[in-house]
């Protein structure tokens, strides 16, 4: 996938023919920030896949995606064969619909884990939600930022998505004591702004950093993708966020330690991990 008109009004028009809320900025990030394969069949773009890759030892997967009437002829196989070549040995994550998931086990994936995507329409007025030691991250804040979240998800150095996510939406820190203990970013994405990823050391701070952008979205559409083991579901249901649909982590080779000691409660997106 290059970044022209054809190829991201085509990339456009798969992703709503599957139903995905991505907008075509949407797919304008995944390509800067990564590398796109489409297919094509009469002049018309009918599948994609797309990697993310950092290091040479790890990379995530996603936006895989065959268009509804060429689903079923072995096109999701092909284009999977294709990116295992480019990842080479790499360890590769992905966060699998029902759908793909039997195609990724045939391709040696294992489960890990779930992802919960909560989303809603948030109401315009709220109480203020109190939150303590947040504050506004600044440029300055972006490696302590990085740095963190490579230590939360599998040593990948992410610093150009921190970046890139921080330029097009905000970013969220809590600091104790000259120390980053903690950050989320939101961003626009799909039918309004999402959270994520927010990576903290216990559920207590993912709820400040949330709750940070629950009260400065109100009135917007806001998503939230927490993991399966962060405890935060119940939290997110009252709050106005209701689980909507869930996805299942897989991870083919190696799975690389996290060292901590943050965790991520919520994804950059279930495609980026
Ligand atoms: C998942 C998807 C990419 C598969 O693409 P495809 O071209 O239809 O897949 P293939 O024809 O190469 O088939 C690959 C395997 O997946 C299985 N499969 C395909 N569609 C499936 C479905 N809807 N449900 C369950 N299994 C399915 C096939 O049976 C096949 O397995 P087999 O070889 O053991 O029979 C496609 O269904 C799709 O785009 N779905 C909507 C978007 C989505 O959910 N993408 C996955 C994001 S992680």
């Amino acid at each position: 996938m290059s970044d022209t008109d054809r190829d991201l009004d085509g990339a456009l028009a798969l992703s709503q023919a599957v139903r995905w809320p991505y907008r075509r900025d949407d797919w304008r990030v995944a390509l800067d920030l990564g590398q796109g394969l489409l297919a094509e069949a009469d002049g018309e773009i009918v599948a994609s896949t797309f990697w993310w890759s950092y290091g040479d030892a790890f990379a995530t997967c996603g936006i895989i995606i065959v268009s509804p009437a060429m689903q079923g002829r072995g096109l999701g196989r092909a284009l999977m064969d294709t990116m295992l070549e480019a990842t080479s040995d790499r360890t590769l994550l992905l966060n699998s619909t029902a759908e793909g998931h039997r195609l990724y086990k045939s391709f040696g994936f294992s489960d890990i884990g779930t992802v919960h995507q909560h989303q809603a329409q948030m109401p315009a007025a709220r109480a203020p939600f109190p939150t303590g030691p947040v504050r506004r991250a600044q440029a300055s804040d972006l490696p302590a930022i990085a740095k963190m979240d490579a230590h939360a998800f599998f040593g990948a150095e992410r610093t150009r998505l921190i970046e890139t996510f921080a330029r097009i939406g905000t970013a969220a820190v809590i600091e104790r004591n000259g120390v980053i203990d903690g950050f989320a970013l939101c961003r626009p994405f799909g039918f309004g702004h999402a959270v994520g990823p927010v990576v903290a050391a216990t559920a207590a701070d993912a709820r400040l950093l949330i709750g940070h952008f629950i009260a400065e979205k109100a009135g917007q559409f806001l998503r939230v993708d927490i993991t399966g083991d962060s405890g935060l579901g119940d939290w997110l249901t009252t709050q106005g966020l209701p689980e909507v649909g869930n996805v299942t982590t897989m991870i083919r080779g190696q799975r690389p330690p996290i060292v901590g000691p943050g965790r991520i409660y919520a994804l950059a997106s279930q495609s980026f991990g």
